[in-house]
């Protein structure tokens, strides 16, 4: 399994002060010297911690893939066809949120989410879409004719029971299987771990996990590029 890092957190702790340090470009370097395959981050409409200079420069700088996360918007859209990263992942976004609360409503949506899709395809770019590990929503992804599909594992990151850890990791098994079928790439990502990974590595057709939070939270006690290495070693 390969390991995207997700660098919005660092860029959350530059604006805490507004300053120019930390960088998340700098954090993007070490991850790829890590072994990290592809670098993530969420352009959101606030901008509160990524903001439209980090993408232009890790377009430039970064040489493994850009993943840009962002919200279906018309200004989001616009910027990331002038951009042209390797591969965009639509999510749902809230301004209240503190992070990214579930998956996106894909079905009911397709129409427009289609459209979308063709768009980035035109210039190159793949498409993932941040869903629930729900048929109806990988049904639904099928029919925008996207590439990718990102199953959100918040739920089973934050179960508290051991049976409800279960419950949510059956969940993630099946829908990643149902999507594998249906020729889709499964990846994952959300609340993920040094803890909590082992279990999600143990299902076969998750190709990619994207971890943000955890990762940096480690970075602090043990550097970024050495954090990034546990991590790749927890997912190989
Ligand atoms: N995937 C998506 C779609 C996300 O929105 C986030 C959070 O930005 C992540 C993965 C990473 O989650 P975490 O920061 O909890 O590792």
């Amino acid at each position: 399994m390969n390991l995207a890092v997700n660098v919005d957190h660092v860029a959350t702790l530059r604006e805490a002060r507004g300053g120019m340090e930390p960088d998340p470009v700098h954090a993007a370097v070490l991850a790829e010297l890590g072994g990290a395959v592809g670098i993530v981050c969420h352009l959101r409409e606030d901008r509160r911690h990524i903001n439209d200079r980090d993408v232009r420069v890790l377009r430039d700088v970064i040489t493994t893939k850009l993943d840009l996360e962002m919200a279906a918007t018309p200004e989001i859209i616009a910027f990331a066809l002038e951009i042209v990263p390797d591969l965009i992942t639509l999510v749902p976004e809230k301004r209240e949120e503190l992070t990214t609360e579930g998956g996106l409503a894909v079905a009911g949506n397709e129409e427009y989410l289609a459209d979308v899709t063709r768009m980035f395809h035109e210039r190159g770019i793949l498409v993932s879409l941040f869903i629930e590990p729900e048929a109806l929503q990988i049904d639904a992804a099928v029919r925008c004719g996207v590439d990718i599909i990102e199953l959100h594992t918040g739920t089973y990151a934050n179960a508290r029971s051991g049976a409800g850890r279960r419950i949510q990791l059956e969940r993630l098994r099946s829908a990643s299987r149902y999507a594998a079928e249906a020729e889709l790439i499964v990846t994952a990502g959300h609340g993920l771990d040094l803890r909590n990974l082992e279990a999600i590595c143990s299902i076969p057709e998750i190709e990619e996990v994207s971890i943000g939070h955890a990762l940096v939270g480690r970075a602090l006690f043990v550097g970024f590029e050495q954090a990034v290495r546990e991590f790749v070693a927890a997912v190989t």
